[in-house]
């Protein structure tokens, strides 16, 4: 070979040699990318994975502890999703049992009226409960379930239809006020639970629980709106608060956000 074509080869070479540099340059940076990329998923995956652990250990904490305050001699229905979950129920019994009120109004039946009737049961708490529920079924479930626990006679479950309001720019139904016994006959409630209606059932499904049983509340009533989480309910307390100055408001950190708000 040649002195010319040696170094014409020996170009070439190094030609293929620069080439293959920059691709694998390349290459190495793409992999870096992918392994930072599957790292940062890791790291939500833990996230995630810590959060439902420390929420699951709360609710179990919660659970414990609600059946250290009631008597409970049957299985409970499912508690969270669509029911309350264990630490809204904590809070809500502890409360009915250390306030002892005459009435608690509720809007929404289920675990919580199980509850309610089982606190006075376990506490003989001098208060009467008395829950709506929109839906024929529902409210005949939660009747089932106070039977099944024998205590029938310390819940009253009223179906509500969900009607035409008549409040100015309000176009989601509530349920029928009608339903309820009259005021003769049931004193101001201590305690309004607002867990219904569903926000399926339209935008701001449970501000009028306050403009629409104002008058069947007392004075003092702690209002207890479950789901504070939810931007609608959090629209219907900052609602209610603006339409009662006196009222003091506080949002409880609860799987499901709780807003307390206290009547003046
Ligand atoms: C949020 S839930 C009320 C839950 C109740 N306070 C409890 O703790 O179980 C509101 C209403 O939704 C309805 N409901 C309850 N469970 C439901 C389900 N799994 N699917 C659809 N509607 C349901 C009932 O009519 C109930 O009154």
């Amino acid at each position: 070979m040649t002195p010319d074509a040696l170094a014409a080869e020996l170009a070439d070479v190094r030609r293929t040699l620069d080439r293959l540099d920059d691709r694998l340059g390349q290459l190495t940076g793409l992999l870096l990318e992918q392994v930072v990329t599957s790292e940062a998923r890791t790291d939500d995956a833990a996230t995630r994975h810590q959060r439902v652990v420390v929420d699951v250990s709360r609710q179990t904490q919660a659970l414990l502890q609600l059946l250290d305050l009631v008597e409970v001699a049957r299985p409970l229905p499912p508690l969270g999703g669509w029911a309350a979950s264990a630490d809204f129920l904590l809070h809500l019994v502890q409360h009915v049992v250390d306030t002892r009120p005459a009435v608690v109004l509720e809007c929404g039946s289920g675990s919580t009226t199980l509850l309610l009737a089982l606190a006075i049961r376990t506490h003989g708490l001098p208060t009467r409960v008395v829950s709506l529920d929109h839906d024929a079924w529902f409210a005949e479930q939660t009747r089932r379930r106070l039977e099944e626990h024998g205590v029938a006679d310390l819940a009253d479950v009223r179906l509500a239809p969900l009607v035409p309001t008549g409040l100015p720019d309000h176009p989601t139904p509530w349920y029928d006020v009608a339903a309820l016994p009259p005021v003769a006959d049931l004193p101001p409630a201590g305690v309004l639970v607002v867990d219904g209606p569903p926000e399926v059932t339209g935008r701001l499904a449970r501000w009028p629980a306050l403009p629409l049983l104002r008058d069947r509340l007392a004075p003092g009533c702690t209002v207890l709106l479950d789901d504070l989480g939810r931007a609608d309910e959090q629209a219907a307390a900052a609602a209610w608060l603006d339409a009662e100055p006196g009222a003091h408001f506080e949002s409880v950190e609860l799987l499901k956000g709780l807003g307390v708000l206290t009547l003046p």
